[in-house]
């Protein structure tokens, strides 16, 4: 059985001694261990059933630590990491000789961000060393943004889970990797594509095919129910195709009144899209309990966080 805490000081005896603890962060709980314990982190892949050649990201909790992970940081990294860290965007750079192959799948880069949450950012500060920390859920399936949601996937697996509340932004931080000195995004996420360009000027995603063997957050299905899912741009039109079926539908910011609809969640009714973000996971985790024939999602706006909302929809939905 996992203990649910808020205890700072336990969460840094275990992590210590080369045990596990999941994390919180303003994006979604992490399963977090020590970079430089190899028990540690094989323990992560082990738990999460994830293949080691998905490498993970390293937590720090100052700016000043980077030089510590990276070799080589260019001008508009530093930029990025001035403009949003402690936040929820993650930087990938070539690795210091001192980051262990396991952190990184053998690559020579390596992934790090400053999450923005106060628990962690106060465990981390404590820690002589820094933690990687994958989203606290099984390979493939939905992440999550509350403790709870954790304890339903590990609780017979993991020692603590550090509580912090339920995670205010609610999907994964945006990748940024590099060309050269330019950057260049291989994971959409909590830090939108526009607030970027504001500080580096016009930036592409790389091609989700090059990406996918690298990056498997950029696999096709991923962030799945185990119920059925379609995605759809007109949600009553859809309704009325599986009429016969116990529907679940998840809307942006309207209900809707079919009698098929046997359980909806309304993401945002003021259209704030990231009020919709934080709400996301745990809608599709209520989704997935109440016994459906199908889930309904639609689709949301092509713009910030509704790019970045389509593209976790898109992961775990097939099409109407
Ligand atoms: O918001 C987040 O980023 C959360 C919280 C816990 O910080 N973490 C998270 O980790 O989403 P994870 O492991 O679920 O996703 C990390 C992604 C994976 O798709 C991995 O392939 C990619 O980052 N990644 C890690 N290191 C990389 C590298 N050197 N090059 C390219 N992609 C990398
Ligand atoms: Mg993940």
């Amino acid at each position: 059985m996992s203990i649910i805490s808020s205890d700072i000081s336990k969460a840094v005896a275990l992590l210590s001694t080369e045990e596990l603890v999941a994390i919180p962060t303003e994006t979604v709980y992490g399963l977090a261990g020590n970079i430089f314990s190899e028990k540690a982190i094989k323990s992560i892949f082990q738990t999460k059933k994830r293949p080691f050649f998905n490498p993970l990201i390293v937590h720090i909790p100052s700016v000043d630590l980077l030089q510590n992970i990276v070799s080589y940081i260019p001008e508009k990294a530093q930029r990025l990491a001035d403009a949003f860290w402690p936040g929820p965007l993650t930087l990938v750079l070539p690795k210091q000789s001192t980051i262990p192959d396991i952190i990184t799948a053998g690559k020579d880069t390596v992934a790090v961000r400053i999450p923005n949450h106060p628990t962690t950012l106060e465990l981390l500060n404590q820690l002589d060393f820094p933690l990687a920390a994958p989203s606290a859920n099984p390979f493939g399936s939905i992440s999550p943004t509350t403790a709870e949601h954790v304890n339903d996937y590990f609780k017979d697996d993991i020692k603590m889970i550090l509580d912090g509340g339920p995670c205010q932004r609610g999907i994964e931080s945006t990748i940024i990797g590099f060309e050269g000195d330019e950057p260049i995004i291989y994971r959409l996420g909590s830090t939108s594509i526009e607030a970027i360009e504001t500080i580096v000027g016009q930036i592409d995603i790389k091609n989700k095919k090059e990406i996918a063997p690298d990056a498997p957050g950029m696999l096709d299905r991923h962030y799945a129910p185990s119920t059925l899912t379609v995605l759809t741009d007109d949600i009553s039109e859809t309704i009325q195709k599986y009429s016969e079926k116990r529907i679940g539908v998840l809307a942006f910011s309207k209900s809707s009144d079919h009698d098929a609809v046997a359980f909806q969640i309304v993401l945002s009714e003021s259209t704030d899209l990231q009020e919709a973000a934080s709400k996301l996971y745990d809608a599709l985790h209520q989704l997935d309990k109440q016994d459906l024939d199908i889930i309904i999602a639609e689709r949301f706006p092509d713009i910030e966080l509704g790019k970045s909302i389509n593209d976790r929809l898109q992961r775990a939905t097939v099409r109407a």
